[in-house]
């Protein structure tokens, strides 16, 4: 008999805070991650380091098919250490110049079935908490529980804002506005997975809401799914 392995997926457009909430969720559960923007923010990385234009599809596609990308995982619900051909590129991805670079290559249909095995290959026993722009529409289409976090554009840029600078990230507000505009544009209006709810999708609205309160809203869908110990716990046998 296959157990079915539960998925919980909270896409939303950056700077919406989906990174650190599905992280926090992933942790209350013990279950696994997956930072989906984490694959192509390496992908666009990888591209840099072998020169490969970002318009160039057919060799985006093999970049992305023989990716060497490891993310490892400390403890349960951890952020990952990310390898890119084992070298540690964790803080390395986290700039705004990849982050668009990632909306350029993600626009590319080849490129994106090229990493939906990759994604999908995190479906791990006791369950998988995944955030990105197309998990509940595409990637996990079946999951348990979709959210979809929406916040408006100027609270997004502000939270990104603080996010960088702790990183010790120099960047310009205005500057960051505009390219998270360009980039909200790239996502939502390519062809191929562009970011939009599921139709099953909670949608929940961040802009007054702390961390842990959209935390906790999403703990609520999760008991109301009858998921929580679905497979048990990570590591209990
Ligand atoms: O979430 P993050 O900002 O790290 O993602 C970087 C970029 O990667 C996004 O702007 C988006 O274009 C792309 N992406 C995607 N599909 C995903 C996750 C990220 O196209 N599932």
């Amino acid at each position: 008999m296959t157990v079915r392995i539960p998925v919980i997926t909270i896409d939303g457009a950056s700077g919406t805070g989906k990174g650190v909430v599905t992280q926090l969720v992933a942790k209350r559960l013990g279950w696994n991650l997956l930072d989906s923007g984490a694959l192509y923010r390496v992908l666009a990385l990888a591209t840099q380091k072998h020169g490969v234009s970002l318009e160039n599809e057919p060799v985006l596609q093999i970049l992305a098919e023989h990716l060497d990308v490891k993310f490892q995982t400390p403890e349960t619900g951890e952020l990952p250490h990310i390898l890119l051909e084992g070298q540690e590129v964790t803080d390395a991805i986290r700039t705004e110049k990849i982050g668009n670079a990632a909306s350029k290559v993600g626009t590319f249909p080849s490129v994106r079935a090229a990493l939906l095995g990759r994604q999908r290959a995190f479906r791990q026993s006791p369950g998988l908490v995944t955030d990105g722009r197309d998990m509940g529409t595409v990637v996990f289409p079946d999951a348990d529980v979709k959210i979809f976090l929406t916040a408006s554009p100027e609270e997004r840029a502000r939270r990104r804002y603080n996010q960088l600078k702790e990183k010790g990230i120099d960047v310009n507000l205005s500057d960051l506005i505009e390219e998270l505009r360009e980039r909200d544009k790239r996502d939502q209006e390519r062809a191929v997975a562009p970011l939009r709810p599921a139709e099953d999708a909670v949608s929940i609205d961040t802009d007054r809401m702390t961390i842990n309160q959209v935390v906790e809203r999403i703990m609520l869908e999760v008991t109301n799914a009858h998921i929580e110990n679905a497979c048990g716990k990570k590591g209990a046998m």
